[in-house]
């Protein structure tokens, strides 16, 4: 059994973190290398006991991210994905071999649906896969996880056959993923149950939940699963991942530690990190969390009526079940204004969690001081907007130098913008039937490309009219979807630079096996 798994506590709960491999598949949530490490760095501060780091053959770039974050790695096991394929989990093995512990983590599709559509393998071809690709991989490491893909649609008696394989080729976890986001609480709590107590071996490995959220069940599901055995929750910070997304870490730890009367177990996840962790995996994603998202939304802890917030004055229990600060939420706290100097700025992008390289603080600062003149009160989320923003911008090959916005009731709306390409200067001039819409084009007409819109979205960073405004974009271009932010006191130079940093994630190449190579 490898080292992670064979803690003999039997109500530990081992949190797999996926938001770098399932997460970063969402439509939109691409993320650069730079900002992986950053999110994996939280997660392993934060006390995840395995970070899924990607998909080391779906592109150089993937297996150069998956070797990147195995080097950083302290305290979690890195682990590496890969289809049921001899060069997918030797790719794996070469990736994860730079962590000081590695995982291979291998899956094959055991569904009805998935064998004679999309394998077209009968299932004794199947069960001779896993033997053998499990054998390979345990060859290579001694950590090895097996997934039955589609596990959920799975016919239990078949499934029973290939978990034992696993198990008797040298498995040391088990997960069965609900791929589709298809079950309820109750099967998934008796298909870990039964198998836990049928299959022989059983009790040589982990069994672990991996699920998807179709259904808005994914968390249900997940503690379903651990009620019926399994010891590892594979989740997402925010809940990101393939189409509704994956069930949220921040979820699944704060029910197990706020309902531990009812659900003895336990993690050993630093939960004053969530809020944290939550705004890096947004900016990098470049993905909004939703307003009334549960633990790290901006309502989770807000009281509106009347009746709550009476309650809450004479004591915070009557309508709280967990205190905000025991997620990391701070009270927004006024920092700075144009006078603090260096010293201070550094010591407060320390208490905000940031620790920056000199060029980076550099940046930072002088961004800051920018941002104090103009306005009058700036805030901790204004810092945390500004330092995700130019963690975001870093390797930009179209940057914007100047902008001149008209706009007029009844008459035209205006954009004259000039910008670097490659860092060659261009300048242009476009008419829109508004200023965003004029801003736009006169960027694409600049760059000579026709992405779609497909989403454009602002928001206040605090309150007040001076707040900051945190615009988001969404483009899509030959099949490839892409986001892009940017905080800024004016909403139309936000909006800009939000669609610039969108167009320039568009310009990135991602390996073209990438587009074959996705995993559910
Ligand atoms: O949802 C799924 O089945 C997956 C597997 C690759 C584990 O993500
Ligand atoms: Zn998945």
């Amino acid at each position: 059994m490898s080292a992670v798994t064979s803690d003999t506590n039997k109500d530990r709960i081992f949190i797999f973190d996926t938001t770098l491999r399932d997460g970063e598949q969402s439509p939109g949530a691409t993320m650069t290398l730079e900002e992986k490490l950053q999110v994996a760095e939280a997660l392993d501060e934060m006390g995840v006991d395995i970070i899924e780091a990607g998909f080391p053959i779906a592109s150089n770039g993937d297996f150069e991210a998956v070797v990147a974050v195995a080097k950083r790695a302290k305290n979690s096991v890195i682990a590496g994905l890969a289809r049921a394929i001899p060069a997918d989990i030797d790719r794996a093995a070469e990736a994860v071999r730079h962590a000081p512990r590695g995982r291979i983590h291998t899956f094959v599709s055991t569904s009805p649906i998935h064998l004679a559509h999309q394998m077209r393998k009968t299932q004794d071809e199947v069960l001779e896969i896993i033997s053998k690709t499990v054998a390979q991989a345990r060859n290579l490491i001694d950590d090895v996880e097996w997934s039955a893909m589609d596990a959920t649609r799975t016919p239990i008696e078949y499934l029973m056959r290939c978990v034992e394989a696993a198990i008797k080729a040298g498995a040391t976890t088990i997960n069965l993923p609900d791929t589709v986001g298809y079950a309820i609480p109750e099967e998934h709590f008796a298909m870990f149950k039964t198998i836990i107590e049928k299959v022989p071996g059983a009790d040589k490995a982990i069994f672990s939940t991996h699920c998807h959220n179709d259904l808005g069940l994914a968390v249900a599901n997940s503690l379903a699963g651990v009620r019926g055995g399994a010891r590892q929750i594979e989740c997402t910070i925010n809940g990101l991942g393939e189409r509704a997304g994956n069930a949220a870490l921040e979820e699944v730890v704060m029910a197990l530690r706020t309902r531990g009367d009812a659900m003895p177990y336990h993690t050993q996840i630093e939960t004053t990190h969530l809020a944290r962790a939550s705004k890096i995996v947004s900016a990098a994603a470049n993905f909004p969390v939703q307003y009334n998202k549960a633990i790290v939304g901006k309502n989770a802890f807000a009281h509106e009526s009347g009746i709550h917030q009476d309650g809450m004055l004479k004591n915070a229990e009557t309508y709280e079940i967990m205190t905000p600060a025991s997620v990391g939420i701070k009270e927004t706290t006024l920092v700075m204004g144009k006078h603090s100097g260096r010293a201070a700025f550094k010591d407060k992008l320390k208490e905000l969690g940031y620790e920056l390289g000199d060029n980076a603080f550099q940046e930072a600062f002088v961004r800051f001081k920018d941002l104090a003149d103009r306005k009058k009160h700036v805030y901790d989320a204004d810092i945390v907007a500004l330092v995700d923003d130019e963690v975001g911008s870093v390797g930009d090959r179209i940057r914007i130098v100047a902008m001149e916005v008209v706009s007029k009731i009844g008459g035209v709306h205006k954009c004259d913008m000039t910008l670097t390409i490659d860092g060659e200067e261009t300048s242009v001039s476009y008419e829109g039937t508004g200023s965003v819409d004029a801003i736009f084009n006169a960027i694409k007409q600049a760059v000579g490309q026709e992405p779609n819109l497909v989403l454009y979205a602002v928001d206040g960073v605090t309150g007040g009219t001076d707040a900051q405004a945190s615009a988001h974009v969404r483009l899509e271009m030959n099949g490839r979807i892409v986001s892009g932010n940017a905080a800024e006191p004016d909403t139309l130079v936000a909006s800009a630079r939000a669609y610039l940093n969108a167009y320039n994630r568009l310009l990135i190449e991602r390996g073209a096996a990438a587009q074959g190579a996705m995993a559910g």
